[in-house]
């Protein structure tokens, strides 16, 4: 059944891209561009530390597929673009692996056909200490994702109907993973009390998951024979809002995912202070519509672009970015005054300016 609604999420999430308005909140993120603030793009460098090693790039597949046919199929052709891109990729959950250990070669192809990459396994936040032990032991896994997923569950039928317990197994996990662990939500967003409860935990990284991209309120909403819980469609934060929600929790990571389109985005979310950036379903409609080379040029297309953004905004790395300034309109700028957040010190934080003038008096 779990393999089932792993082929239903593929094909709902492909066919919502499709439907897709476009809109999104990182539309109300803007770069105040400065004309004389650029640098030369050999000096740029994309690298990051990121859940306790050095990555090459601030971008990642996020977790997706796994425990069908079809969907280690995906799996292969995700890997594959991981490898030759050298971007960290994340499994989908493996609690078909758990009732089902025969689909294991369905995950296991993402260590397969990258063996020296950055891989995350990924589990529920009901998993056994045990089952996480597995779920790295089958991956050789670098970090391990938790998914929280409340709103999806109980819009499922099928779903879970007990989340009590949820915060008492995460300190079960983070005491027991011998790799770090991400904690991310699938697309309603992380707000700061939630980021500052996983940082208490002892939590490597949150993965703000926000809402604008996948929609799993929609896509369960359209697996129902009774399509009733359409009043979920926009439950929770955007990925924009939960960046700016956590921005001030020290001694946590923070990712950012949900929505991410282009590499303007992921521009805006390094400057919203996340260190890296997930993309899921942008990535799986290129491989499910084309394969994993159109996914390979794909990726380099944004690596580019993203260097000749930090080119032009003066930033040397994807942290410098987090100097940028920027304006926040609209619905992120309702959002930040309804939460206490400071509008007018985004859009003052540059110092190339004076750095320059600085720099000019002591050679003249
Ligand atoms: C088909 C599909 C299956 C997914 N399965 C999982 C999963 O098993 N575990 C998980 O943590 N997230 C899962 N996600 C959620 C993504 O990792 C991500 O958090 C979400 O899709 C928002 O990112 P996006 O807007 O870039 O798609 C899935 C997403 C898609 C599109």
């Amino acid at each position: 059944m779990i393999a089932d609604r792993k082929d239903d999420h593929v094909r709902h999430a492909v066919s919502q891209r499709r439907q897709h308005s476009g809109a999104s909140d990182f539309d109300s993120v803007t770069f105040v561009h400065h004309a004389l603030a650029g640098i030369d793009s050999q000096d740029v460098s994309l690298a990051v530390e990121f859940a306790g090693k050095s990555w090459e790039t601030p971008l990642f597949v996020n977790a997706m597929t796994g425990g069908s046919p079809r969907t280690g199929e995906i799996n292969r052709l995700l890997a594959i673009a991981a490898r030759e891109t050298g971007v960290p990729i994340a499994s989908g959950s493996m609690s078909a692996y758990f009732r089902d250990p025969e689909v294991a070669g369905t995950y296991r192809v993402l260590r397969q056909e990258n063996p020296h990459g950055f891989v995350m396994a990924n589990v529920n936040a009901t998993a056994t200490v045990d089952q996480v032990h597995r779920a790295i032991d089958l991956l050789e896994a670098d970090a391990l994702q938790i998914h929280l997923n409340a709103v999806q569950e109980v819009v499922m039928p099928e779903g879970d109907r007990s989340f009590g317990s949820w915060p008492r197994q995460i300190e079960q996990i983070v005491a027991h993973s011998p790799v770090p662990v991400i904690v991310k939500e699938v697309g309603f967003g992380l707000s700061r009390q939630t980021v500052t409860w996983l940082r208490e935990a002892g939590v490597a990284v949150a993965d703000v998951g926000g809402r604008g991209g996948t929609n799993f309120a929609r896509i369960e909403n359209d697996r129902r024979s009774t399509a009733d819980f359409g009043f979920l469609d926009s439950w929770g934060q955007s990925t924009p809002n939960c960046l700016l929600d956590c921005a001030g929790v020290a001694g946590i990571d923070i990712a950012a995912s949900g929505g991410i389109r282009s590499p303007i985005d992921m521009a805006r979310a390094l400057a919203l202070g996340a260190k890296a950036t997930g993309v899921a379903g942008a990535f799986l409609e290129i491989v499910v519509g084309r394969d994993d080379a159109a996914l390979v040029d794909t990726i380099r297309t944004w690596l580019g672009q993203l260097r000749q953004l930090l080119t032009v905004l003066g930033a040397r790395s994807p942290a410098d970015l987090a100097g940028c300034d920027l304006l926040l309109t609209d619905d992120v700028a309702t959002f930040c005054g309804l939460r206490g957040i400071d509008v007018d010190s985004y859009a003052h934080r540059s110092s190339w300016w004076s750095e320059s003038k600085s720099s000019r008096r002591s050679h003249p």
